[in-house]
């Protein structure tokens, strides 16, 4: 495994550009099982979890190939419907291969996700979804067990006790494209993803309207086609790199960059002091005075995005004054906040709020990485930090993030990787 070494202080300067969507490839790349034609899908960035996806859809009876940022994917007569324990224990965003692997193969074997540090992670709100659609769902082993002759269209809502659900609306959706009439889903997750997801079925040639609204309509067809299609920026990348400048106090033009998919965070950032200006799809980000603190809670899109809460966090710990921060999506979502008050930080967690007093400066320590986003927030602080900061367990970071140390090193910081 490796860790990486910061030392603190760089002021970045320079360009970046952001890579593809992890959140929008995934389920994209699931997808694929709802048709036995070619896909092509292109902007892939290199991660670990497309990486686990490619060995998912592979287990599942498809040639998947990954080259220079294109996945190809072709199918085999040995279509599968089981997804294994061992590849979906690993990452959870695999539970989306169970509607498209349902509504093809008329029966489904998922392993549950199990849950992992920022939450429970519970599923409740797919299987209700498939329901709805006239599947018969069992659990056994730790195995959901779906089937169904023939999905009908169904009007369901899919609203959960922490609003919508991403990929619940990404499995019901996709679902949906082979069933039998009409569905109506209220209450779906608007995120860009799933827009994406939704542009690239419409591509295959499913009939769906509504995506990126609270109520998606999808009429079914008989099948889906083959398709090509490129992955939208990954905003939450854009969004970290955006705190890298400045949390650095540094001058950096991010390239590749929809900004109409930032709003909530190019708002938190300006209310903070950032200077933004919004070039052709670019945001050239610095700190134009003191920075001031925040009040920021999570919500669905368009709100603050959970993905972000661990890194504005770190931007908060070095800005004098008292910011809070409200977790409202994973209210457990705050491994990050032992690691950085190792740093020096001052930060109290009082249940799904973390109240932040900003200090003078970090100081570097060797920390731990616990899952994709709070890696990435203990990397912003080691950037700042008076000297030198050790990130271990950085196979998190790689979950969901394309080379961010060769990035930041481009843009001057003193990053540096070594085997732990
Ligand atoms: C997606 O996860 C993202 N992952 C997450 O990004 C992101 O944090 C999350 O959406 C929220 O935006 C991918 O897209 C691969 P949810 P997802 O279902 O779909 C509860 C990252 O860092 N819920 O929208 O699994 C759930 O517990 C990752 O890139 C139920 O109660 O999240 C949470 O409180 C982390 N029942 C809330 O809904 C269900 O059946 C939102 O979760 C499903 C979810």
């Amino acid at each position: 495994m490796d860790k990486l070494i910061i030392e603190g202080g760089a002021r970045l300067k320079g360009e970046v550009v952001v890579s593809g969507s992890k959140n929008s490839v995934l389920p994209i790349m699931a997808a694929t099982l709802l048709t036995d034609q070619p896909c092509i899908i292109k902007g892939v960035p290199n991660l670990r979890d497309t990486n686990t996806m490619l060995k998912i859809l592979r287990s599942l009876g498809k040639v998947a190939e990954f080259d220079k940022g294109t996945v190809s994917i072709i199918s085999t007569k040995h279509a599968n419907f089981i997804a294994d324990y061992k590849l979906v224990s690993t990452m959870r965003a695999s539970f989306c291969v169970l509607g498209p692997i349902l509504a093809k193969l008329k029966k489904a074997k998922v392993s549950l996700p199990g849950g992992c540090v920022i939450g429970l992670r519970p599923v409740d709100l797919h299987l209700k979804g498939l329901v709805a659609l006239g599947a018969d769902i069992s659990i056994d082993s730790g195995y959901v067990i779906a089937k169904a002759n023939k999905l009908k269209g169904h009007h369901l809502y899919l609203g959960g006790g922490y609003g919508s659900s991403v990929l619940a609306t990404d499995n019901i959706i996709m679902a949906a494209t082979l069933a039998q009439g009409k569905t109506v889903i209220e209450a779906a997750a608007c995120e860009p993803e799933v827009v994406d997801l939704a542009e690239f079925l419409i591509k295959m040639g499913a009939k769906i309207k509504g995506h990126g609204t609270p109520i998606v309509e999808i009429e079914g067809v008989k099948h889906l086609h083959g398709a090509e299609h490129a992955i939208i920026p990954d905003r939450i990348e854009a969004g970290t790199l955006m705190i890298a400048s400045l949390i650095t106090k540094g001058d950096v033009l991010i390239k590749n960059v929809l900004f109409q998919h930032l709003g909530a965070v190019i708002d938190k950032l300006q209310e903070a002091g950032a200077y933004i200006i919004k070039p052709d799809s670019a945001v050239h980000v610095r700190c134009k005075k003191k920075l001031q603190p925040i009040n920021v809670t999570t919500l669905p899109y368009p709100g603050f995005p959970t993905d972000m809460q661990a890194q504005i966090m770190s931007l908060m710990t070095i800005t004098r004054g008292i910011s809070v921060i409200t977790e409202k999506i994973y209210p457990d979502r705050f491994m990050h906040v032992a690691e950085l008050n190792r740093m020096g930080a001052h930060i109290q967690r009082e249940g799904p709020h973390a109240i932040v007093e900003g200090i003078k400066q970090l100081s570097g320590a060797p920390v731990m990485a616990s899952d994709l986003r709070a890696s990435a927030s203990l990397v912003l602080a080691g950037l700042v930090a008076r000297g030198q900061t050790l990130v271990s367990r950085i196979y998190h970071l790689e979950r969901g993030y394309d080379n961010l140390d060769e990035k930041l090193r481009q843009l001057g910081a003193k990053i540096w990787r070594e085997k732990e």
